[in-house]
């Protein structure tokens, strides 16, 4: 068994998260996302294994909403329960916060990480075709918080 804390980022996380976000989506530029982040997230929660970070996940403040912009887990600790953590976490947040709903885009490709959202309640509510750089379309899940 792992033992991995959920905690906040704190500073010293950064180029983790760095790490992480290359080694997850090569396609994009991972210190620009890093930075984004990090100045316009409303919370950054990571996994800590032994101080390293090993994932995160980022969410963004739409008044009454929250979107997962960013959620991965270092490769060699996938399949570990961390991502479920991670997700859990991101939706106690967001209640704790009064979200009525939270929100994300995932690849019509990525079964995994849909998988991951069902089994936590989101779903599709939308398809956004072409939505990213490579041309593929992404779903747009979410998850109603209202009344819960
Ligand atoms: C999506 C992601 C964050 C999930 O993190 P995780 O730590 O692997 O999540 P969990 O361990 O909680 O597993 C989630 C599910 O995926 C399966 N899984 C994921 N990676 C796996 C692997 N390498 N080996 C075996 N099973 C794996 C698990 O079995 C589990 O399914 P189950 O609950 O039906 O058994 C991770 O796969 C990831 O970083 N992917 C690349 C980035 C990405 O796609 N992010 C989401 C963008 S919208």
């Amino acid at each position: 068994m792992l033992s991995v804390v959920i905690r906040d980022y704190e500073v010293r996380d950064f180029k983790d998260i760095v790490a992480i976000d290359a080694e997850a989506f090569g396609d994009r530029n991972p210190v620009y996302d890093a930075y984004i982040y990090v100045t316009f997230g409303s919370d950054l929660i990571v996994a800590d294994l032994g101080g390293a970070v090993v994932g995160y996940i980022a969410l963004v403040d739409y008044g009454k909403e929250a979107k997962i912009i960013s959620f991965a887990v270092k490769r060699e600790f996938r399949g570990k329960g961390i991502g479920s953590k991670l997700l859990k976490a991101a939706i106690e947040r967001c209640k704790q916060r009064g979200k009525e709903r939270i929100l994300l885009e995932v690849r019509v490709s990525n079964v995994v990480a849909q998988r991951l959202y069902k089994k936590n309640g989101f779903k599709i509510i939308d398809v956004i075709p072409n939505y990213y750089n490579d041309g593929e379309d992404a779903y747009l899940m979410a998850l109603d918080l209202k009344g819960q």
